[in-house]
């Protein structure tokens, strides 16, 4: 059996991850999966309806009937655009809290491997290489310092018109990649067959120009 081929790009937060990932799936003319978006939204859905985040069979009943879509750059959930209601510091949070139970991965499974199309499909999160797609063609593993991806985050929030704090993001940044490293199941990890790329010194053009490289030693 023929199957299209996956570049599978994970890392910790703001290391570049979506940025990169999208501007490749571009260049080649592949699908994107943002991985991190679906437990965002779980996170989300267990809020909006009052499940307590360490209610594992709760917050998989809702993993698992997400009526989650992507459209034209935004995100819906049923009619409600949360594009940027995901992307709060409480969100964050949460998603990696309901990341940590194994049933709401296991909900979420069969939804990720759905987007691997032709021509290919380009996804990035945490365990990308590791458990949602082993055989991918292209493995990365994107990293950076955390001072560098609070410093992004930062960026993101002041060019946003939106307060941001430096030690509070460095903070939360470095709370969630423990909470991320330590699970028991899917942690966050660079697989032994995953060329490591470091962006503390790069800008996007250098990182994307990086991924690629690599890429294209797979003929993809
Ligand atoms: O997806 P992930 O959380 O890994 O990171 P991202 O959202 O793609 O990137 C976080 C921020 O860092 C964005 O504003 C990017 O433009 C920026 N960035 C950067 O300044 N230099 C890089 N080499 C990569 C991303
Ligand atoms: O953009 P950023 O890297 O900050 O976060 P994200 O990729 O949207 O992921 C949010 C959270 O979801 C992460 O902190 C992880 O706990 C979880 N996640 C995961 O466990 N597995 C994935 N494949 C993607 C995200």
């Amino acid at each position: 059996e023929i199957t299209a081929p996956v570049i599978a790009i994970d890392g910790p937060s703001a290391s570049g991850k979506g940025t990169v990932a999208e501007r490749v799936a571009a260049a080649l003319g592949y699908h994107y999966l943002d991985s991190g978006s679906l437990y965002r939204l779980t996170a989300l859905a267990a809020v909006r309806a009052g499940v307590a985040l360490d209610d594992e069979v709760g917050v998989a009943e809702l993993a698992a009937g997400l009526p989650a879509s992507f459209v034209g750059g935004r995100i819906l959930l049923s009619d409600d655009d949360v594009t940027d209601a995901i992307r709060t510091e409480e969100i964050s949070a949460g998603a990696s809290k309901v990341a940590a139970l194994p049933t709401v991965r296991a909900a979420l499974l069969a939804r990720q491997r759905a987007y691997r199309r032709f021509p290919g499909l380009v996804a990035d999160g945490r365990d990308m290489a590791s458990v949602v797609f082993p055989d991918a063609a292209a493995k990365v593993f994107l990293t950076a310092s955390a001072e560098a991806r609070a410093e992004r985050r930062y960026k993101q929030l002041i060019a946003k018109g939106m307060p941001a704090n430096m030690h509070a993001l460095l903070q939360d940044l470095q709370e969630r990649d423990a909470r991320d490293a330590q699970r028991s199941v899917a942690p966050l990890k660079q697989c032994d067959d995953a060329v490591l790329v470091d962006t503390t010194p790069l800008g996007i053009d250098e990182a994307v120009a990086a991924v690629m490289a690599i890429v294209k030693r797979q003929s993809l």
